[in-house]
C-alpha cells in the first residue's frame, strides 16, 4: 500500500497503550501544578493529540517552531521561526517532541527556554535515538528507546509524507542510502 515503508515495529495497539502509562505517570507528577505543554511543530502533534487526552491535569499548550541552521555542531545554531504565544516564566514546563535523534534541535531549544526562567522544564519524547546523540540531552519521559533506523507514521515524515500512518514503520532500507 505505501511502497516506501518497510516493516511495522509498533502497531497502533502498542503506541496507545505505550501513552496511556506516559500520561498518568505525568499526571501524577505534575497534580496540583500548573503546566504548559510546548509542542515543536510538526511531528510532535499526532502525540500531543493522544497524549494530553490520557493527562488528568491543568495544562495549557503553547507552539513553538524551530530550525537549525545547517547541521552543524556549534552552539547557537538554533533559529526560532514561530515563538511561543505566552510567557513561561515560573510555570512548568514539559516539551513534547516526536523523538529525539542526535539531540541537538531540543539541546539548543532547552538552553533558550531555560533563560526564560520557568519553574522547571522537563523533556517528554514519542521515540529517542540514543545511538546517534551528539550532544548531551536526554528526554525526561520517553515512550519508545530505539536503534539506529529511520521511522515513519505516527507524526513523522520522509520528505513531509507518510505523518498519518495510525502505526510505526521503518522506511524501506534502499532509500536512505
Ligand atoms: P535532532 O534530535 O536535532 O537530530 O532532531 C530530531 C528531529 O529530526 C525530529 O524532531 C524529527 O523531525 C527528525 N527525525 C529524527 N529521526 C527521525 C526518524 O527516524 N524519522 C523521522 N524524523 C526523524
Ligand atoms: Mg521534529
Amino acid at each position: 500500500m505505501h511502497p516506501e515503508q518497510g516493516e511495522v515495529i509498533y502497531t497502533e495497539a502498542q503506541i496507545r497503550n505505550r501513552i496511556k502509562e506516559i500520561g498518568a505517570q505525568l499526571s501524577s507528577d505534575y497534580q496540583g501544578k500548573d503546566l504548559v505543554i510546548i509542542v515543536i511543530l510538526r511531528g510532535a502533534v499526532v502525540f500531543l493529540a493522544d497524549l494530553t487526552r490520557c493527562m488528568d491535569v491543568n495544562a495549557t499548550i503553547d507552539f513553538i517552531v524551530v530550525t537549525r541552521y545547517g547541521y552543524s555542531d556549534k552552539p547557537g545554531q538554533l533559529k526560532i521561526l514561530k515563538d511561543l504565544d505566552y510567557p513561561i516564566e515560573g510555570k512548568h514546563i514539559i516539551i513534547v517532541e516526536d523523538i529525539v535523534d542526535e539531540g541537538l534541535t531540543l539541546y539548543y531549544l532547552k538552553e533558550a527556554l531555560l533563560l526564560r526562567k520557568p519553574a522547571s522544564l522537563k523533556i517528554c519524547a514519542l521515540f529517542d535515538k540514543p545511538a546517534r546523540r551528539k550532544v548531551n540531552v536526554a528526554p525526561d519521559y520517553t515512550g519508545f528507546s530505539i536503534p539506529d533506523r529511520f521511522i515513519i507514521g505516527y507524526g513523522l515524515d520522509y520528505k513531509q509524507k507518510y505523518r498519518n500512518l495510525p502505526y510505526i514503520a521503518v522506511l524501506r532500507e534502499d532509500l536512505l542510502q
